[in-house]
This record gives C-alpha cells, structure tokens and sequence, in this order.
C-alpha cells in the first residue's frame, strides 16, 4: 500500500487592524514619503493590507489558524505529533526558542511532539508541506500541524515606500495526515543562495547589538524577474514529477506578492485566471502566511473542493523557490 500525506484541515488568521492604500498613502504623506493608491494598485495588485497589534507576535496569529486548521480536521491539539512553522518573523530574536515550541505551548499541548521551524522565506509554506510530506510518507510522523505566521509590519522601514507598501500580517495553516488516499503528488524545492541579497534583512546580532539593518530589503525588479522565471519552470517540474498536465489542475495557489507575476504564471501554465486564488488584492504579501491564507480562503467558500487537484508555489529570499501539488 502506498502512504501519502494529505491536506483534511486548513484554517487561517488576519490580525483586525486593516489598512488601506489610501490609509498608508495618507500616514506616508503625513512623514514626507510620495506614494498612491493607483502606483500600489498598477505596480503589484494590492488595495489593502492588516497589521497585528502590538501585542501580537506570529505564534499568536499561527493559533488562531492552527485551531481552524484543527476543527476541521476533527483533531485535537495532541493528535499532531509534529508541528512545522515556516516564518521570517519568528516570536524570538535570534530565532529560539522556535515559534513552533512556543505555539505547542499556546495550543496547551503535553505530548512532547516534535516542533521545529522552517526559513524559506516566502517560500516557506511550501518548504514546510514538502517536509511534512517527507516526514509522514517516511512513516516517522501521523499527524502534521504545518503553519505559515508572519508579522511582517515588525520589519517593514516605514521610510522606504518601495518596500512599506507591499507587506501585511497573517497565518495560515494546515493539517497533514497519513492517508492511502492521494494527497501529496509531488513536490519540488530549489534554491540559490548567489541572489541572497535581493531579498534579505542585511544585518545580525553582534555583541548583543544590532549590526547592520533590522529593516527588509528588497530589489523589487530583480527579484520580479526571478520570480517569474522559476515559478513557470517548478510548476512544470512539478507536474512532470506527478505523470501530470497543467489541464489537470483545478487551482493554482501561488504566492500573493504581485498580481503581475501570479497573472504571468497563470499564463504560461496555460491556465485561465478564473483557476487562480488572489488574496493579494486584500492581504497584500503575507511571505510565508500567503499561501496557506488563500487556500482557506478557498476551501472555505467553496471554490477548493474534495478531489480537487491544487497547485501551491512559492518563491522569496534565499532565492527560495518551490512547488506542492496536491489532491485535497
Ligand atoms: O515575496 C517575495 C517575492 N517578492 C516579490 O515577488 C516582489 C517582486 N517585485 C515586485 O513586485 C515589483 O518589483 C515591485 C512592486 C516591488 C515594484 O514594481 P516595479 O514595477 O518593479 O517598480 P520599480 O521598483 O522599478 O520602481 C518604479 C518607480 C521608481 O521610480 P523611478 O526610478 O522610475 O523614478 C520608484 O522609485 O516607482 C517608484 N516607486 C514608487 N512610487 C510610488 C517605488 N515605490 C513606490 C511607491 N509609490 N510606493
């Protein structure tokens, strides 16, 4: 009999503060910083965004989800005998303890189950999944718990409006479980570590003191050329690693950083918009959250049904980039 992973829960979390381009456009203005609703909307499809409060870290955001995540599945908290957190914007500096220990902790879990987090960036859920995947097909885990959480506004310089305006908050999250059902079809990771400073928060901790920046920094055209090229180029790997064409997908959940590369991929894969999940017009980019966010959003309304065969792509620093293709 063969063993596969699949996907029998999602759930998802938007911090309540919601802000809009015109919101931003206002306070920026208020400090000097030119920027619009019409260049945010052109240049990356995005009309709003939601911060958490400052009190909010992202285990509190990856709760919120993991609970949704949970019910759905018809699963308590001490099922999950593995919990995978993918962020950039982990609860601790220096990253440790990890975000996943300090969820298992929130959840009010005493199982002792493993937690571990995964940096990929924005390419994190899909790294995560992959992992997941692995772990359960290799018999070692059951019961998954895979989270994307991120409190991207933390490391946002609000003075830097090519960057400022892209980013939100949120979480998303999954339940993996071993299943002689297809799930898991296949999956693809990469990575090139010679473009890691096109994308990266360029400092670290020396002497207790931050060295460098804490601030993201991004080269937006070199990382949208990139983007597009290897996302059109994993789905494909992707498919072929399945014995599958791209008609055979039924939804394509990519990574929602800007509506023009997610259009472009559509594209290329030859699959009509109406089969892509956006998000992005009201997350905005939500890094490792995004995708996990659009497939709740999803499932719950009704769009992603049982059967459905599901393509999710992500691409971010590192370079990171990569692909999950799933039968839910
Ligand atoms: O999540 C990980 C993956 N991330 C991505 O995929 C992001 C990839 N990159 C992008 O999505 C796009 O490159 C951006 C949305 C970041 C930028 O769009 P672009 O079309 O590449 O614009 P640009 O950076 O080339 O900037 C064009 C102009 C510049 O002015 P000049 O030099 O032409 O006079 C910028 O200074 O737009 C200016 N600009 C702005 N203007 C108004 C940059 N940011 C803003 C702004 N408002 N917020």
């Amino acid at each position: 009999m063969t063993l596969y992973s699949k996907i029998i829960g999602t759930g998802s979390y938007l911090p309540e503060q919601r802000v809009t381009n015109q919101q931003l456009t206002d306070q920026l203005a208020a400090k000097g910083i030119e920027t619009s609703d019409e260049w945010i909307v052109t240049r990356s499809g995005i009309s709003a965004r939601h911060y958490a409060a400052p009190e909010q870290k992202s285990s509190d955001l990856a709760v919120h989800a993991a609970r949704q995540a949970l019910d759905m599945a018809g699963m308590q908290p001490d099922d999950i005998d593995l919990i995978i957190v993918a962020s950039s914007t982990p609860d601790f500096f220096g990253s440790f303890p990890s975000t996943a220990c300090i969820v298992q902790q929130k959840l009010g879990m005493s199982n002792n189950c493993a937690a571990v987090d995964v940096q990929a960036v924005c390419s994190g859920f899909v790294y995560a999944v992959s992992t997941a995947n692995s772990f359960i097909k290799a018999g070692e885990h059951k019961n998954v718990l895979v989270i994307g959480a991120e409190v991207f506004s933390n490391i946002l310089n609000f003075e830097d409006r090519g960057t400022c305006v892209l980013f939100g908050d949120g979480a998303g999250a999954v339940v993996m479980t071993a299943s002689d059902q297809p799930g898991v079809l296949a999956t693809a990771l990469h990575a090139d570590g010679r473009h890691s400073h096109i994308l990266s928060i360029p400092g670290n901790v020396d002497g207790g003191a931050v060295a460098g920046s804490a601030f993201l920094h991004m080269d937006g055209p070199a990382v949208f050329k990139l983007a597009v090229s290897v996302l059109e180029k994993v789905a494909h790997e992707t498919l072929e690693k399945a014995g599958m064409t791209s008609d055979q997908i039924d939804w394509l959940v990519p990574h929602q950083a800007n509506i023009r590369i997610m259009n472009s991929t559509a594209k290329k894969l030859g699959l009509p918009l109406e089969k892509m999940v956006v998000t992005v017009d009201q997350h905005g980019n939500t890094s490792a959250a995004s995708i996990p966010l659009a497939l709740d959003q999803a499932v719950r309304d009704g769009r992603i049904k049982k059967g459905h065969n599901v393509m999710m792509e992500g691409v971010g620093g590192g370079f990171t980039w990569g692909a999950v293709l799933v039968t839910m």
